[in-house]
């Protein structure tokens, strides 16, 4: 039985979602799993803009021979060729022979890198700008490389100005029935979970993301038909579009502390409750506390990108950093953090090196600036050692309220 849903009168949603998958790309948690959007277009021609992941792959065929009405397919446009979105490609061929795939050079080069197809014939190349009519409907396409994948483009029609964004403004969560944002309270329901598909999967790439945005920038957009989440409508593209550009230019959305730390008896964590609380007493209203071992990496990534400062706390282990946080840092590394106020407290018995191990990670991104000198712990803080975290505490409040004006424009 399908279960599709207009987007418009010629327009039809044939995805899905999966709310058995534990681990997106088996690594991020799915507290209510994912959707994968697919689309038809029914015109002249007829257009199917990418599949979905292999996980659903019933529901999806299902889904598009109820939207194809017994028509034959024409057009399978690949936007990206994650095996998320494009597990389908060669049963599609297989249903629809005469169907060609449309993408550019790095989309076939990637198809026959995951799926070893005979491609002979079966290809429409596209190039920044092409343009393919399907009768009243238009499709331009736009590179957008590395808003997740080299490979990745934009689809913008151009008659009903509906952007088929790839994974851009994607989230996760699965298909609650509102398939429009605007059908629900988008930022309640999606924003923090939107945030964390951005920031763990493309946040690595915001420069790319910013030259993605800027090339769209002139064009109307009516819709943004995402691989993932609703479909974005209303206020709520401007809404995205401002986030986006805030996350991919490494801006905090607003001024707070997040403070992650790792504990193995209490101790480090103990100094981090105090600093907390003295930056409480200091008028810092938006703290996030969270212990690494904890809260999985990926959610505490999503709220460093969120805030303006940072504390880290980590016992030493093995003359290395407690793994959680090592986790942790590197990550922030990898998806290019940048821009933050931190402060950093580290612990050990014998020889603590957990300090100088942070203050390095942070020392090789860009404008991660240290505001106050690490606190080195000995197991345990002493009562001498309150002066120096009330003055790290003072450091951070003044820092905040320093860039409340500058962030909140
Ligand atoms: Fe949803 Fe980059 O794949």
């Amino acid at each position: 039985m399908d279960c599709l849903q207009q987007i418009t009168s010629d327009i039809v949603w044939v995805g899905g979602s999966d709310r058995r998958l534990a681990l997106f790309e088996n690594m991020f948690p799915l507290e209510n799993g994912v959707t994968y959007n697919a689309f038809v277009i029914l015109d002249d021609k007829t257009a199917l803009v990418d599949t979905v992941d292999s996980a659903i792959r019933q529901e999806f065929f299902e889904n598009l021979r109820a939207a194809l009405k017994g028509r034959a397919l024409d057009y399978l446009v690949i936007n990206h060729m994650e095996p998320d979105h494009c597990a389908h490609i060669e049963d599609i061929c297989r249903m629809w022979p005469e169907v060609k795939i449309v993408g550019n050079p790095k989309t076939f080069q990637m198809i026959r890198q995951f799926y070893r197809m005979d491609l002979e014939g079966r290809t429409l190349e596209v190039r920044e700008g092409s343009k393919l009519p399907l009768g009243r409907h238009s499709l331009r396409f736009y590179m957008a490389p590395m808003v997740h994948w080299p490979e990745v483009m934009f689809t913008y029609e151009e008659t009903e100005r509906i952007l088929f964004s790839a994974d851009a403004f994607g989230t996760f969560g699965g298909y609650t029935g509102n398939l429009f944002s605007d059908q629900a309270d988008y930022q309640r329901l999606y924003l923090d979970e939107a945030r964390r598909y951005y920031t763990n999967i493309v946040g690595k790439y915001g420069q790319q993301v910013l030259a993605a945005l800027d090339k769209l920038s002139g064009q109307p957009v009516s819709l943004i038909c995402p691989l993932h989440g609703p479909v974005l409508r209303g206020g709520d593209i401007a809404f995205l579009m401002e986030k986006y550009r805030r996350w991919a230019s490494y801006r905090p959305e607003k001024p707070g502390v997040v403070l992650a730390y790792a504990s193995m008896y209490g101790n480090t964590q103990t100094a981090v409750h105090r600093l907390a609380g003295l930056l409480s007493q200091m008028g810092v209203r938006d703290l996030q506390m969270f212990d690494v071992s904890k809260t999985q990496y990926s959610y505490i990534i999503a709220r460093a990108f969120e805030y303006s400062h940072l504390v880290l706390a980590s016992p030493t282990y093995n003359m290395h950093l407690y793994q959680g946080m090592e986790t942790l840092v590197s990550d922030m590394a990898n998806l290019n953090l940048q821009n933050r106020g931190v402060a950093v407290i580290g612990n050990g018995s014998w020889a603590p090196v957990a300090h100088t191990l942070l203050k390095e990670k942070l020392d090789g991104m860009k404008q991660m600036n240290l505001i106050a000198p690490p606190l080195v712990i000995r197991s345990a803080m002493t009562p001498e050692q309150d002066a120096e975290l009330e003055a790290m505490a003072e450091k951070l409040a003044e820092s905040v309220k320093e860039q409340t004006e500058g962030i909140i424009e």
